[in-house]
């Protein structure tokens, strides 16, 4: 962290930097997770599939995919995303989430009839009804995925703890789904995705709600075994009744260790803890490396012991919370005033360290992974303690898409 602190000096605040070292040591260890299930496992090996909306920045993307298996596709979290980066050169794309706009269903059609591979998600008969109809007639039919909710819901299933996305629950769903697809010559179901984000985004070492990690770890524990238990069940039914199941996903980075464990499952999701934000350095299961912090300069100072940097109002999405904030880490000492937070045009910092004279840096860590991307135009990169290049962000390539 020091080292990119230092490689700041002269730089244009606020910036963003990328240790790249850092950051190819987490690839590494994401590929290791899954070099480490348990032999025999799953017919062809499991893959992993960068999540791009935790990163954002082509050239990133690029440098991931590079490193080669199981490293393989990309899950995209838009289909104009999705139609920029084919118009990148990438391939083989999972469209996480549904969309049932014209354009977008239009975009995805290109891709598909340019020769790509690209799968739309869908979850419900209203889908696969929208999207035949959108898309129209095809030499090859569209690839679509099903989405499979993972939530855990315990008291007779009085209480949810996951995520709302998905009305898909049971075997019996999917199965169901399949069936319905048969009819319609344009569409094609190809495969499952069960993302238990009740495990892989649900820290359990938060500093910021403590009291909670022991709860959230009886939750994790809980959900590995009904995830693990309600994924296998959709790959054998769909194989039972005699479906295509092609690509089964599961995962993030937050659960990494625990989906590469399931033979059924084809893929494993990684993003975030490729750049490790601050929100993946809480997990008990599993250990990212900080890769990427942004810099602010100290504008002012207005007491004796504060200072006020110009920026820093990166707050990330979710359910809003301290946790969603920056974090101030270099110098060491520092902390967020409470009135004011990470602020819109300024963050004013506490300090018990050394007085901040104005003029220094300040370097902080975002809390999500993808989100920063979207308040600059480029990050610059940091080898050896130095700055040796930068690359374009969507933003900065002029490109925002949700
Ligand atoms: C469908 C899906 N899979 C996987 C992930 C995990 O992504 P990451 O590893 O970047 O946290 C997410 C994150 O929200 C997701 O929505």
């Amino acid at each position: 962290m020091r080292r990119v602190w230092e490689a700041l000096e002269g730089r244009r605040l606020p910036a963003m930097a990328v240790d790249l070292e850092a950051f190819d040591r987490n690839v590494a260890a994401a590929a290791g997770l899954v070099a480490s299930r348990p032999r025999g496992s799953g017919p062809g090996g499991m893959t992993l599939r960068l999540a791009t909306k935790s990163i954002r920045v082509p050239e990133l993307i690029r440098r991931v995919l590079k490193f080669g298996a199981p490293y393989r596709g990309l899950m995209t979290y838009s289909a104009e995303e999705t139609a920029f980066l084919a118009s990148e050169g990438f391939d083989d794309f999972l469209l996480a989430y549904p969309t049932v706009q014209k354009s977008d269903v239009e975009a995805v059609v290109l891709v598909h009839q340019s020769g790509k591979t690209v799968r739309l998600m869908i979850d419900s008969v209203d889908h696969l009804r929208i999207l035949s109809a959108l898309v129209g007639m095809l030499d090859q039919p569209l690839e679509l995925v099903i989405d499979i909710d993972m939530s855990l819901r315990p008291a007779l299933g009085l209480m949810h703890l996951g995520v709302r996305r998905s009305p898909v629950r049971s075997a019996r769903d999917v199965v169901a789904l399949y069936d319905e697809c048969k009819h319609l010559p344009n569409l094609r179901i190809v495969g499952l995705m069960g993302y238990e984000a009740q495990i892989a985004g649900l820290g359990d070492r938060s500093p910021f709600h403590k009291a909670m990690n022991p709860v959230f770890q009886g939750v994790r524990a809980a959900s590995v075994r009904s995830v693990s238990k309600l994924r296998h069940e959709a790959a054998e039914a769909v194989r039972a009744a005699g479906h295509t199941l092609t690509l089964f996903n599961g995962g993030g980075s937050g659960s990494l260790n625990t989906t590469v464990e399931e033979s059924w499952l084809t893929e494993a999701t990684v993003g975030s803890g490729l750049l490790c934000s601050h929100l993946f350095s809480y997990y008990s299961n599993i250990r990212y490396e900080p890769a990427f912090w942004f810099a602010l300069q100290v504008a002012r100072s207005s007491d004796a012991g504060y200072a006020t940097c110009l920026g820093g109002g990166y707050i990330a999405s979710g359910a809003p919370g301290w946790d969603k904030v920056p974090v101030p880490e270099y110098p060491p000492g520092l902390s967020l005033i409470p009135d004011e937070g990470c602020g819109e045009v300024q963050t004013p910092l506490q300090s018990k360290g050394d007085e901040l004279s104005v003029g220094s840096r300040v370097l902080f860590r975002p809390s999500k992974a993808g989100e920063p991307a979207e308040r600059f135009n480029e990050y610059l990169l940091v080898e050896n303690g130095e700055v040796t290049g930068s690359a374009k962000t969507y933003r900065g390539m002029g490109k925002a898409f949700l």
